[in-house]
């Protein structure tokens, strides 16, 4: 029988679960004194989080019938980077945000020390996961390497420039160029890395679904900062009015919420018009990226 877009989405995010859980198991370990670095990785690692980017990357790698097996390593590396520029945003040199997946953040419950390391931990492990991927060619571990390497330095580039505008006054060309790097990098990749698994991808496709993850990426983080404020604790797993408490430049502290909200709104629709160039069916990202545009956390 068919399965519905939301028995998908659970399959991919059941599986990205198991296999995060199978990579952190099979990290290396010399039989030496054992730190506790496993253990702190694993604790923010598995505590849950809507794994849309892995679930972004085995959508669309299916839509170009990329077998899911040779998915498996690019949906987690992402994963892992996402996961470890959580642990270090949430640092008191950076968000000092205290709660994260309904959960104590890293460095509360273990310290800041071994915050940092799990998050330099997480990294590392996202490169060694894909380049000892041996289902994937060479060629192809290159190429998907190379943009992971760029976009999670972009991420930290967006990250350094969001810390530097604290209460400061910046408009929304200069907001755009933060979230476009903090959080629309990640993003991209992993929509990219979805078509990159099919060597056979065209330029044409490439291209549309670059924009298109640039423009969801760019909604994702102005819906993020709109339910900073709208959703509860509760539902968001983290603490509410972290952005104002903070003095952050935001989309709605600029704009307001109502604004903001049409603005997202309208990116996603850009964005939704854009996949229908595709070369392929275009369905299950539609109802994907339709499915983001209604999230409530
Ligand atoms: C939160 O991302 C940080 C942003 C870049 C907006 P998510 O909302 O995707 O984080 P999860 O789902 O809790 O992992
Ligand atoms: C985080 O943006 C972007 C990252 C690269 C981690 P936020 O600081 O708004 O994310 P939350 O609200 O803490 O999840
Ligand atoms: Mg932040
Ligand atoms: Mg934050
Ligand atoms: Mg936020």
């Amino acid at each position: 029988m068919k399965k519905s877009p939301l028995e998908i989405l659970n399959v991919y995010r059941e599986r990205v679960n198991s296999r995060l859980e199978y990579y952190l198991t099979s990290i290396c370990s010399d039989g030496s004194y054992q730190s506790e670095l496993k253990g702190v990785m694993n604790y923010s690692l598995l505590a849950g989080g809507k794994r849309f980017r892995p679930i972004l990357t085995y959508t669309v790698a299916d839509m170009y019938g990329v077998d899911i097996s040779k998915v498996d390593s690019s949906a987690c590396a992402i994963e892992l980077i996402h996961i470890y520029s959580l642990i270090h945003d949430d640092l008191p040199a950076m968000d000092d945000d205290d709660m994260r997946h309904n959960q104590p953040s890293c460095h509360k419950k273990f310290g800041d020390a071994q915050a940092i390391l799990a998050g330099d931990g997480l990294q590392a492990l996202a490169f060694e996961v894909i380049s000892s991927d041996e289902s994937i060619s060479h060629s192809i571990r290159v190429d998907l390497l190379k943009l992971l390497a760029v976009s999670a330095y972009d991420m930290a580039d967006g990250q350094s420039i969001d810390l530097s505008v604290v209460s400061k006054e910046v408009d929304i060309a200069i907001l755009n160029q933060i979230h476009q790097k903090k959080t629309a990098s990640l993003i991209s990749c992993a929509v990219k890395f979805g078509a990159l698994l099919n060597p056979n991808i065209s330029l044409k496709d490439l291209d549309i679904l670059d924009s298109y993850s640039n423009h969801i990426g760019l909604a994702y983080q102005v819906q993020d900062d709109v339910l900073d404020i709208t959703s509860t604790e509760e539902v968001l797993g983290k603490r509410q009015n972290s952005d104002l408490n903070k003095a952050k430049p935001t989309y709605p502290a600029l704009l307001g919420v109502d604004e903001s909200i049409k603005v997202y709104k309208n990116l996603y629709k850009e964005a939704l018009e854009e996949i229908t160039s595709l070369s392929i069916k275009n369905q299950p990202l539609r109802e994907l990226t339709e499915k983001l545009m209604g999230r409530s956390f």
